[in-house]
C-alpha cells in the first residue's frame, strides 16, 4: 500500500494532539498504514505510576491488532516537547521496535519520521533492529 510520507506525517501530527504527557512533557504521535490503506492513529499516554506508560507507536500496533489486523506496511511517528512543533526526529524505542517486529515483515515494513528540516525520511525496520528476536527464533 503507497502512501505518501507526508501525508503520514502529518496524520501522526493529528494523533499527537491527544498525547497525554503530564510528567514528560513530550508529547508524540503515530499513525500506522495497513496494507489494505487503513490508518490506526496513536499518541503517548503516561501514568503517574511512569512504567504503565504506553508509547505513541504501541497505541497504535494495539489499536489495530484489537481490530483483527495483522498486515502493517508502513508507520510515522513525530514527538517533540509540548508546546513545540514538531521537526526533529523522533526515532521509535526498544520496546517498540519489538513490538512492530511481532507483526511486521521487517525487510519491508517503513518507519517514517521527519528530517528536522521539514522533510521526512525513511527505513526499514530490518535497519533499526536488525538480527532481532521473534517467534521464529524459539523454533
Ligand atoms: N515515547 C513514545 O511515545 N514513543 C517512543 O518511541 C519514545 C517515547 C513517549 C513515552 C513517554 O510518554 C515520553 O515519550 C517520554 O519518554
Amino acid at each position: 500500500m503507497d502512501m505518501d510520507e507526508k501525508e503520514l506525517v502529518r496524520l501522526a501530527k493529528e494523533a499527537r494532539q491527544h498525547a497525554y504527557a503530564p510528567y514528560s512533557h513530550f508529547k508524540v504521535g503515530a499513525a500506522l498504514l495497513t496494507h489494505s490503506g487503513k490508518i490506526y492513529k496513536g499518541c503517548n499516554v503516561e501514568n503517574a505510576s511512569f512504567g504503565a506508560t504506553n508509547c505513541a507507536e504501541r497505541t497504535a500496533f494495539f489499536k489495530a491488532v484489537s481490530e483483527g489486523e495483522n498486515s502493517f506496511a508502513a508507520i510515522a511517528i513525530v514527538g517533540a516537547p509540548d508546546g513545540t512543533d514538531t521537526a526533529d526526529t523522533c526515532a521509535p524505542c526498544g520496546i517498540c521496535r519489538q513490538v512492530m517486529r511481532e507483526f511486521c515483515q521487517p525487510e519491508d515494513f517503513k518507519i517514517v519520521l521527519e528530517d528536522g528540516q521539514g522533510g521526512t525520511i525513511s527505513m526499514t525496520l530490518e535497519e533499526l533492529l536488525p538480527r532481532s528476536f521473534a517467534g521464529e527464533s524459539m523454533g
